[in-house]
């Protein structure tokens, strides 16, 4: 591809690839630095240190033989979506589900109009599988894709809204009883049992399946990753001696305290600055789906600026904060034509771009694998991060993993891979690597299951 290239391209080329192509070395100094700020965020108050690490309030291990009917309900970045769950044991379910979007307008200002919505999707939701009348019986888990302080499984207020939310009124209000409110208000007759993260959902849903899954992890519009830990090392709350409890990491703000220790480019601090939360959540926003796209928008900006791309010129499109969407990005990574046609159609048709040169595409392309592979590296190194600090490699562990880049950006897995490959050479063998779809509604399920059973023991 080089020798297509003017000067200038090459050499363009040559300075991003040294900013985003992360060898072993550096996965493991990042992978090093995050074990020290979990191992801080276990002892410290939630929100006093750089790392939550929220404990999800399940303490006890699925056995995958449980049975029953339960509905889960995820909120994630884009969507409510809501599941019945048929546990049917030997680790099996079975799921009907619905999904409704959430409209932009409901992610910012009063926490109010969102937790209508909710109460209003879990209406339909009942209509639809035809338990209106008596769902009274049924318990409702929710899986919330936040940071969540709770005091019990029942309990939950949001830290910080993150990803594009932006909810100004809800400090300090549980979540819960504000939705178990309106429910009752609606005469929508059921109950909610449990609420714990996304992530952690997804980690319980996985544990029903395999028993020795360790960790969770979530790529998607945000990232996280969730685990299994021994109660006794969670020093800030009393959980009883030999227990183990998900631990809801929120490992998306590495990166408040160890700046260094996580590659950021200039290209990276555009980003973070033009963000809903500027300032915080540095790993998430090298690493997820709302900011990958954005992060390949700012390089092609300024290769156009420095008229190195698009002979120097742009288009209101392509200067649109936001405007090119992670699924143009894979679109165009996928490109294998020769004159890289899906490329041309997306630059020059959808961002207007008014002519583009065959080398400028292979340019477009190769920043986009640039950007998707580092993304990858770092999930990997933050999965090292956890393994090396459980101490699980030597008898062998599994990982689970969901999210619509993990699963939907076909490149992906097999960087996480090779980037696992080259940190631990045979040994990685050990790790089995098992993706969850619907795992946050699964485990909202599975969490409603654990809590009714709770209710009825007290
Ligand atoms: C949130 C996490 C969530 C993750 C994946 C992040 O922005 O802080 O709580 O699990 O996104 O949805």
């Amino acid at each position: 591809m080089e020798s297509i290239c003017t000067d200038a391209q090459k050499e363009a080329l040559q300075q991003l690839e040294c900013l985003f192509n992360l060898d072993s070395d550096q996965l493991r100094k990042f992978a090093d630095h995050l074990v020290e700020e979990l191992d801080d965020g276990l002892r410290k108050k939630d929100e006093d240190s750089a790392i939550a690490m929220l404990p999800s309030w399940i303490t006890r291990h699925p056995t995958g033989q449980e049975k029953g009917q339960y509905v889960g309900l995820e909120l994630s970045g884009s969507y409510v979506h809501l599941y019945l769950v048929e546990l049917l044991g030997q680790g099996r379910t079975s799921t009907r589900q619905q999904k409704y979007l959430v409209a932009d307008r409901l992610k910012k200002g009063s926490i109010h109009p969102l937790i209508e919505f909710i109460a209003g999707t879990i209406g339909k939701f009942l209509d639809f599988i035809d338990m209106k009348e008596n769902a009274g019986g049924i318990p409702i888990g929710l899986a919330i894709s936040f940071p969540l302080h709770q005091t019990s499984l029942q309990n939950a207020v949001v830290l910080k809204w993150t990803k594009d939310f932006d909810i100004t009124d809800a400090n300090d209000k549980d979540i819960v009883a504000l939705l178990q409110t309106e429910l009752q208000k609606r005469y929508i007759p059921i109950t909610i049992k449990a609420v714990l993260n996304g992530t952690a959902a997804s980690l319980l849903a996985h544990s029903y399946r395999s028993l020795d899954t360790l960790l969770s992890c979530t790529v998607s519009t945000g990232t996280n990753a969730a685990y299994w830990e021994k109660a006794s090392a969670v020093k800030k709350c009393n959980f009883e001696d030999g227990q183990e409890v998900i631990i809801n990491t929120e490992w998306g703000t590495f990166g408040r305290h160890h700046e260094h220790c996580l590659p950021r480019t200039f290209y990276d601090n555009r980003v973070d600055r033009e963000s809903t939360n500027a300032g915080v959540h540095h790993f998430e926003k090298m690493v997820s789906g709302l900011y990958l796209g954005e992060i390949v928008r700012q390089i092609l900006v300024d290769l156009v600026d420095r008229r190195i791309l698009f002979a120097g010129r742009c288009s209101s499109e392509l200067n649109q904060p936001q405007s090119l969407p992670v699924s143009y990005m894979n679109a165009m990574e996928q490109d294998e034509s020769e004159d890289l046609t899906n490329v041309e159609h997306i630059m020059e048709s959808i961002m207007n771009i008014p002519k583009t040169s065959r080398h400028d595409r292979h340019i477009v392309k190769r920043v986009c694998q640039l950007v998707s592979q580092r993304a990858a590296r770092l999930v990997a190194a933050g999965m090292s991060a956890i393994i090396k600090k459980s101490g699980a490699l030597e008898t062998g562990l599994t990982v689970s993993v969901e999210g619509t880049i993990y699963e939907h950006y076909p490149s992906f897995p097999n960087r996480v891979n090779e980037a696992l490959r080259e940190l631990y050479d045979k040994k990685f063998e050990n790790i089995n690597i098992g993706v969850t779809p619907d795992g946050n509604g699964v485990g909202a399920a599975l969490a409603a299951m654990i809590g009714s059973c709770e209710s009825a023991r007290n």
